[in-house]
């Protein structure tokens, strides 16, 4: 089932606590001067306007990274803020980077991408978007492809999940492959977004992954007070594995810019 799209969320709060921990994490691993190996299961499309009917139409860019920024509450020297502008440098104002194209905005040109899709109009979107050197992109299940390509080259490296859980077998798969992954390629940083819903099912993904006993867990989660904006989501969480060294602050100040747009 692919009726999820990402257009109508793009910057919304659960992108905002995504996107920034996201950023803190890429910022502080090239801090060191070591290449390094991104991946993405669910990339999406990589470019959103927040100008377009479908964000109009839900209001989570309002409620989400533009409430943040009317309220001068994202530092301008934040690696998200960074990225943010980069983008909207180059695509207009209104625009707002998906996850690939804000991962690139931090990335360093020796650093590799590869990024799986299966929406076949998101492909091709995400395809436009992020054609250069050392990215790939690929259409097939991002849990399928990023396991086959695991480990990469180079070893150290960072992995975003993101499902949309449009279907409820996702929770199960989603800490299934966390596992997997870790089994398969144990340096990875594996950042796992989900969301938090009235029938819970995140909490049963979470403890199969905290039962498995991956090293270094994080798990950071951000409420909502309105999820009559945010499509009855009442909040998100961003779990890490091999979290790392130091960087454990700048996560709980994404959750808490996350927390303080409707906490
Ligand atoms: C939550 S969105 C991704 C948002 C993106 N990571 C971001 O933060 O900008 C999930 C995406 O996964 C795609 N998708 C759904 N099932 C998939 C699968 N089995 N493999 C890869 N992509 C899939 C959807 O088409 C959608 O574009």
């Amino acid at each position: 089932m692919l009726s999820y799209l990402h257009a109508f969320h793009a910057g919304g709060p659960a992108d905002v606590h995504k996107h920034a921990a996201l950023a803190a994490l890429i910022a502080h691993m090239t801090a060191k001067d070591k290449p390094l190996t991104y991946m993405e299961t669910h990339a999406g499309s990589a470019l959103y306007d927040l100008a377009a009917p479908e964000a109009v139409k839900t209001g989570e860019a309002v409620q989400g990274i533009l409430r943040l920024e009317a309220g001068r509450r994202l530092p301008a020297g934040h690696p998200y803020a960074q990225a943010l502008a980069a983008v909207r440098a180059k695509h207009g104002k209104t625009a707002y980077p998906g996850s690939p194209l804000l991962a690139r905005a931090l990335l360093r040109p020796g650093d590799v991408m590869h990024l799986m899709e299966l929406h076949p109009r998101e492909f091709e979107a995400l395809r436009a978007r992020m054609r250069g050197p050392k990215t790939h992109v690929h259409r097939r299940d991002g849990f399928e492809g990023v396991l086959a390509l695991s480990p990469p080259t180079p070893r150290r490296g960072l992995v975003l999940v993101d499902p949309s859980f449009e279907v409820k077998s996702e929770y199960d798969d989603a800490a299934a492959f966390v596992v997997e992954l870790h089994q398969k390629w144990p340096e990875a940083v594996i950042a796992l977004w989900y969301p938090l819903l009235p029938a819970g099912l995140h909490q049963g993904m979470c403890e199969a992954i905290e039962a498995a006993g991956l090293p270094r867990l994080s798990r950071r989660e951000a409420v909502f007070n309105d999820p009559a904006a945010t499509r009855g989501m009442h909040g998100d969480g961003v779990l890490v594995v091999n979290t790392p060294y130091g960087v454990a602050d700048a996560l709980k100040a994404a959750q808490r810019l996350c927390s303080s747009l409707l906490g």
